[in-house]
This record gives structure tokens, sequence and C-alpha cells, in this order.
């Protein structure tokens, strides 16, 4: 099985969208740029900005457009943000940005609970949007949520996300990251999600969005990358949650992905040191201690011989 992991794997860093979404206290636009900074310096390619959501439920990013207009974005690296309609596909239009993410959830409640509307309501306004964004020269990513399960119904049906995905990837939707919204999955289960969609689904369009509630990401994540996959999203030093999702915790923490994918030959374009860094400097703006475990053990350098 190890011999035939992938050459390379594909990190979206989600901390400044998905990390910071869910703090209470309000965070300053210079130290979230601060951050985007820190992460820029990494190595990291794609990294999602903010949300152009509705600042009445998500707070916190309130200051989407200043943050897009305030980063100097180094070339080579992709920024996105996340969109649930069609006023936020104009306000991230509005700042030139090149890619957007709209998201969904696999479960009716859930879906009702963070964006207000039915599956189906949700799939008409995709429809409305993403073809347009795709036709202005977007780029279109899409996530589907509370696919390993939902905090209001329990176990989900993988074929009902597989039925959203399809329609996403019709839409033009360049790629679905499937999310453990509340960190509930086994590496069992992942295989199977996994197994379900890769028989229909090109791996490259597929990602996995992990949250690592019961600390089952980083083992979930490897699974998918037996099976190909080889986009994982992930937040510097396990920053985040859902505010809609009682319970979900933190995300997959990027250092953490990055050194087991490293350590494995798995390039990632990532410097670990880098990333630490902006992992202390995440610390740092929200004020109060990170979860991942690279983040709190520190960098580990081996002796150059058993002596020296
Ligand atoms: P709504 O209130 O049902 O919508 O919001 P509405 O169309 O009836 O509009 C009501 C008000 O919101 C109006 O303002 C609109 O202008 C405004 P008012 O007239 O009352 O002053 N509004 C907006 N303002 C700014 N930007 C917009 C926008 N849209 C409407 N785009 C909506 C519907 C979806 C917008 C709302 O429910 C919302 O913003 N929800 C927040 C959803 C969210 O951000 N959830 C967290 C992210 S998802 C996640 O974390 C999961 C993920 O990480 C993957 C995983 O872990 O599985 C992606
Ligand atoms: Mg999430």
């Amino acid at each position: 099985m190890w011999t035939e992991l992938p050459k390379r794997a594909s990190i979206y860093e989600v901390s400044l969208r998905d990390g910071l979404q869910n703090e209470q206290r309000p965070i300053p636009t210079s130290a979230k740029v601060e951050l985007a900074d820190a992460l820029f310096r990494t190595g990291l390619q794609r990294i999602e900005l903010t949300s152009f959501v509705s600042p009445k439920w998500v707070p916190q990013l309130s200051d989407a457009e200043e943050l897009a207009r305030s980063v100097v974005v180094p070339e080579g690296i992709i920024t996105s943000a996340l969109v649930p309609n069609a006023l936020g596909f104009e306000r991230a239009r509005s700042v030139g940005l090149r890619e957007i993410a709209v998201f969904m959830s696999a479960s009716e409640t859930h879906n009702r609970k963070n964006t207000h509307k039915s599956i189906e309501r949700s799939l008409e306004t995709f429809r409305e949007i993403v073809p347009p964004a795709i036709d202005s020269g977007m780029r279109v990513r899409a996530y589907v949520s509370t696919v390993w399960g939902c905090p209001y119904e329990g176990a989900v049906d993988p074929h009902a996300a597989l039925d959203i995905t399809r329609e996403l990837l019709r839409l033009g939707c360049y790629q679905i990251s499937l999310g453990d919204t509340i960190g509930v999955g086994t590496p069992l289960q992942t295989r199977q999600i996994c197994e379900l969609f890769l028989r229909e689904v090109e791996a490259e369009r597929l990602a996995l969005h992990l949250h690592d509630t019961r600390g089952q990401a980083l083992v979930n994540a490897l699974v998918g990358l037996t099976l190909g996959i080889t986009t994982f999203d992930a937040s510097v030093g396990g920053l985040g949650g859902c505010p809609y999702a009682p319970g979900a915790a933190g995300n997959l923490a990027t250092e953490d992905l990055v050194y087991m994918l490293e350590g494995m030959g798995v390039s990632t374009g990532v410097d670990l040191e880098a990333l630490v860094q902006a992992g202390k400097t995440a610390e740092r703006i929200v004020g109060r201690p990170l979860p991942g475990k690279m983040h709190q053990a520190g960098l580990f350098r081996p002796r150059l011989s058993p002596t020296g």
C-alpha cells in the first residue's frame, strides 16, 4: 500500500475563513492581513481568505471586502472565498477574486440551519450563480458538508452527497470538497465514502475537508490519500469550527498534515518551518492556545548522528 502513495498533494488552507469564522472576539482586519502574509510565506498555493456571507450571521468575517482589498497576494497563490448566493458572488467579484467556493450540506436540517434554504433551493441558487461565475473567468469550488454525519439528523446517506456532487460538477465546479463537518468519521467509513465517490468521480476533482473533533482527521486524510485523493483542506494550528454545527471543533491542522505527508515522501511544496511560524501568528491573533499537535510540539530536528 505505502509504495503506491501519490507523489504530490495539494493543501487548501482554510484558517482565515473556517478557522476564524467562529471566533467570538473581534479580530481586526490588520491582524488577518498579518496571518495572510505569514501563510503567503509558507509555500501554500491555495488559501481561502474569507466569506461573503451575511455579516449578521457571521460577524467575524464582515470585513471580507476590506481584507480582500488589503492583502497583496504573491504570484502563484490563488485566494478564494466562500459565497452563498448572488449577492455574495457580486461582492467577491467586486474585489477581483478569481476563485469562489459555494457550499451546501448533504443533510437537509444542517443545510437549512446554515443557509436558510432547502437542499433543492441551494442547488437552484448555484444553478443561477456558478455558470455566470465561470463565464466571468472565475474558478468555482464547492463544499458538500455533513457527508460523514449531521449534528441534527445523525447518519447521512453518502448517496445523497453523491447526487449533490454530480449536480455541482455538472454546473462546472472544478472540485468538490467533502466535509466531515463535525468530525465523526472513522477510517473505515472514510474508505467506504471515498470508494463510493471514486467509482465515478476523478480523484483530482475531490478534496477532503476533515474536522478533528474526535481526533480522526489525520488518519482519515491518510485513508483518502491511499485511495488516490490528493487535495486536503486544513487550517494552521487546527484553528476552526462551523458556527451552525454544534461541536464542530478545529479543522485538521495544516502542520500535522504537512509533517505526515512530507515525512512519507509526498511533496506538498510547503515549508514546515514557515508554517509553524504562521501557526504562532494565528495563535497570537486569536489570543488562545491552538490544538494542532505539531503546533504544540514544535519542529523535530533529527540529530545528524546518534552521538551528535
Ligand atoms: P438569509 O437571511 O436567509 O437571506 O441568509 P436573505 O436572502 O433573506 O437575506 C437576509 C439579509 O441578509 C438581507 O439583509 C440580505 O441583504 C443579507 P437585510 O435586508 O436584512 O439587511 N444577505 C447578505 N449580506 C451580505 N452578503 C450576502 C448576503 N446574503 C444575504 N451574501 C445566507 C442566507 C446564506 C446569506 C445566511 O444564512 C448566511 O450568511 N449564513 C451563514 C452561513 C455560513 O457562513 N456558515 C458557515 C460556513 S459553512 C461551513 O463552515 C462548512 C464548511 O467549512 C465545510 C464543512 O466543514 O463541512 C464550508
Ligand atoms: Mg469546515
